[in-house]
């Protein structure tokens, strides 16, 4: 992973892009003031006022809007005029006056930009994405000036790093230093990760095959279904549910990831929240304990490999950037905040991997990088 960072840096159009976020400074957790932070995603567009404390600390109030269908695809004009009517509204609610001193205002904009300065952005086109990461390490650094890496663990996955722009070569020279926005997802070098035939049956069927392996292996979108395919062939081999399976089952993308989670917590006796499971979602009746048992195995091992291949990428983010003496990681998304044991199994194997010295490395929940983040970076600009 280390030399596919490296080539990010040095060239465009690299399999791991590491994306410049042109963030070049981080906060000390002295910056003070109210700012406003505004953070569209794909359904939702949210208001915040961050007021900047001090001492690391801060104040978040926010509202949310709904964006309609028709705003979605209808032109960008129609979709900034409501975006700013909403700012009108949310100043008036939460009593900021925009027409006395104005207000600074960062903008969190989950879709894909290439970024060609710090307050300018082409859209590329619309899917999941950016810049979250660096929202994260930026709202995490505020209060810990140590939190040089961030990574997201939910829906999707990346991690964002603060690198020297002396390192940058695709930037010629320079000096300082500036947040990269890795994309880590994209990594897929088959010789290195544990590729199985699960995973390649998934990827085929999505809807960018070949691409986002690493997302594929680690991100709550998809450790559900892999889990779903593995149980398919138990049953087609007769070693789950006596061979049996259900209409259910056989609906891809039907096992969603919380069902893990859910089934990984379950510690009874008998299994009894699992058999619900297998009941309410897989329309699976009669299971019986050793099946159960089996369903629980998988999803154990699909979990623990996902935090143990986010772990590899932390572990080799750390050593790429020499902070293996002191370095803390913000993490924030579902899967690092709900899924059971996804934090100790990723500290486990970051033991494995830096023996002693991943004691130095903090992996810390990290939350609403996008509210706080935004308006941190509107402060430090
Ligand atoms: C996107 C990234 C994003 C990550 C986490 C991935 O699918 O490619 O840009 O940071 O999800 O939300």
């Amino acid at each position: 992973m280390v030399t596919e960072f490296k080539k990010g840096l040095a060239n465009d159009g690299e399999v791991i892009a590491m994306l410049p976020s042109y963030v070049i400074n981080r906060p000390t957790g002295s910056e003070v003031g109210v700012y406003l932070a505004l953070d569209l995603g794909g359904t939702n567009f949210r208001v915040c006022r961050v007021n900047l404390e001090g001492y690391g600390n801060m104040r978040l109030t926010s509202a949310k809007y709904t964006i309609s269908d028709e705003l979605k695809t209808g032109p960008g004009e129609k979709l900034f005029e409501f975006l700013a009517d909403c700012v009108a509204a949310f100043c008036k609610d939460y009593g900021l006056d925009p027409t006395g001193d104005s207000i600074p205002m960062g903008f969190t904009f989950s879709f894909p930009c290439k970024q060609i300065a710090i307050d300018k952005g082409m859209l590329i086109l619309i899917k999941a994405i950016v810049n979250d990461t660096v929202g994260t390490l930026i709202a995490h650094a505020y209060s810990d000036p140590q939190t040089y890496i961030s990574v997201i663990l939910g829906t999707g996955t990346n991690a964002a790093y603060v690198e020297k722009v002396a390192n940058i070569r695709k930037w010629g020279s320079g000096s300082g230093e500036v947040i990269i926005n890795t994309e880590w997802g994209a990594y897929k070098e088959a010789s290195i990760l544990p590729i199985t035939h699960w995973d390649n049956a998934l990827d085929r069927k999505t809807t960018n095959p070949k691409q986002q392996i690493f997302e594929k292996m680690i991100s709550g979108m998809y450790l559900g279904e892999i889990v779903r395919l593995i149980l398919i062939d138990l049953i087609k081999s007769g070693e789950l549910f006596n061979g049996v399976g259900s209409q259910l089952l056989e609906e891809p993308y039907h096992f969603d990831t919380a069902y893990m989670s859910r089934i990984e917590r379950d510690h009874s006796l008998g299994l009894s929240d699992t058999k619900q499971v297998l009941e309410d979602v897989m329309g699976v009746v009669n299971s019986s304990i050793d099946d159960r048992r089996i369903v629980k195995h998988v999803c154990e091992l699909v979990g623990t490999r996902a935090a143990r291949l986010a772990a590899a990428g932390v572990a080799a983010l750390v050593t790429k950037i020499n902070r293996l003496d002191a370095c803390t990681v913000a993490i924030d998304g579902s899967l690092f905040e709900h899924y059971p044991h996804f934090g100790n199994r990723m500290r486990d194997a970051l033991r494995e991997l830096l023996g002693i010295t991943a004691q130095n490395i903090l992996l810390e929940q990290a939350r609403d990088g996008s509210g706080q983040g935004a308006a941190l970076i509107a402060a430090l600009v």
